[in-house]
């Protein structure tokens, strides 16, 4: 008899962004009328730049002759790609991070769903509240946590993020192993400075703790102090893994390609007192789950940093957060408390006492306006919304019109 993972039972009924995506489906089959503007998901909805689709085709022109078509790529990725990242979005800001340190992958959900297969299944888990899914789901999917009772999962050491911490964690109070971050923070759109960082570093190198550090928003931080990776800290190499993405810094979030650092000094810890290298573990985890990224996209990617793509993303990016300065102004206008959307894509709004399912319902019946309901990011999300900056500018005003109605 072939039995089941039970532990997917402990999951809720289906992903947060699959449920709302029925929701707006149904609300759309029964109102065919309305057109309804999408800032929930964060997707990105303008075209790849032009150097990058120039060395996509390239690469598949590649593809197209015998002399210069690839076949199975490395599974860590190539080394075209991988040197330019090293060089561009770490050595450049004073990271020391070498080629050999970078994992090419398909996506930082993927590899941040998949990072907790290295760990052993009784360490403490330390993970933000509100959060992106993703990080809890996989570690229930592992058999992690207990119940989940009250909005939280047994054995999962909740940080809480609310407006009197600024919607930052703050260190845990009982010893944990693993910590999720991640700045610019999804959902919250709050950024953590150096000072901030550094306690976190501090922390784990105390408690032998190892740091998940999720970048994915890194390209929407404006303000020049804030720090861009966690490698600009002394000492995380030993103590952080990151996690990046070329999805909404280059919109490839349906092109797939991102990146995760795992430096040669971060270790685990064996219970004969030994330690191995993390690096030397993720590495045979690759190589045996995974054949690498397309050699297409990858040269896609590499393209991202010639001067032309750097060029192009700056003005995609900051497209992006145009349009996030336009929510914010609408949001503030209206009188909702909000943060984020400053070095982010994404505005926190506090929905005033309001259950944020029934605020999400009250924009998607009254606007035709889709965001996201933060109690899908966890208990402490519930009295907001995250509406994302994600769509065309016109788009967004017309969404931000529609609010002003709705809301006034
Ligand atoms: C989000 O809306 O939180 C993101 O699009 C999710 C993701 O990047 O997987």
């Amino acid at each position: 008899m072939i039995r089941a993972n039970e532990n997917y039972r402990k999951l809720k009924a289906s992903y947060l962004f699959s449920d709302i995506a029925r929701r707006v489906d149904r609300f759309q089959k029964e109102h065919p009328d309305i057109r309804v503007i999408r800032l929930g998901i964060g997707d990105v909805t303008r075209a790849l730049p032009p150097a990058v689709v120039t060395a996509f085709h390239k690469g598949v022109d590649d593809m197209a002759e015998d002399a210069t078509f690839r076949g199975y790529g490395p599974e860590q990725g190539y080394l075209f790609l991988r040197e330019k990242i090293a060089a561009h979005d770490f050595q450049a800001r004073g990271a020391d991070i070498a080629a050999d340190e970078i994992f090419v992958s398909d996506g930082a959900k993927c590899d941040t769903g998949n990072f907790q297969e290295l760990f052993a299944k009784d360490i403490r888990i330390a993970i933000p509240d509100p959060v992106y899914p993703v990080y809890l789901d996989t570690n229930v999917m592992a058999g992690r946590t207990g119940k989940f009772v009250e909005g939280r999962y047994e054995n999962i050491v909740y940080l809480d993020c609310v407006k009197e911490n600024r919607f930052l964690p703050r260190l845990p109070e009982t010893p944990v192993d693993l910590i999720y971050l991640c700045f610019p923070n999804n959902p919250t759109g709050t950024c953590a400075t150096k000072k901030e960082l550094t306690q976190w570093v501090a922390y784990a190198r105390q408690n032998k703790a190892l740091i998940l550090f999720d970048a994915a928003y890194e390209s929407f931080i404006r303000d020049d102090a804030l720090p861009r990776t966690i490698y600009e800290i002394e000492g995380a190499r030993e103590v952080a893994v990151e996690f990046r993405s070329f999805s909404k810094t280059a919109g490839f979030t349906g092109t797939r390609c991102g990146f995760t650092v795992v430096p040669k000094e971060c270790r685990v810890f064996l219970s004969n007192g030994e330690s191995a290298s993390l690096h030397g573990l993720w590495n045979r985890r690759q190589s045996t789950k995974f054949n690498g990224v397309s050699y297409p996209v990858q040269k896609a990617a590499e393209a991202v940093y010639t001067s032309e793509g750097q060029a192009q993303i700056r003005e995609l990016v900051a497209g992006y957060l145009e349009n996030a300065d336009i929510i914010r102004k609408t949001m503030a206008d209206l009188g909702f408390d909000h943060v984020g959307g400053d070095n982010s894509p994404y505005i926190w709004v506090d929905g005033q006492g309001r259950d944020s399912w029934e605020f999400f319902d009250l924009l998607l019946h009254n606007a035709g306006v889709v965001c996201t309901p933060g109690g899908g990011f966890g208990r402490c999300g519930n009295p907001y919304i995250r509406i994302s900056a994600f769509n065309s500018r016109s788009n967004v005003m017309e969404a931000m019109d529609r609010l002003k109605e709705a809301l006034k």
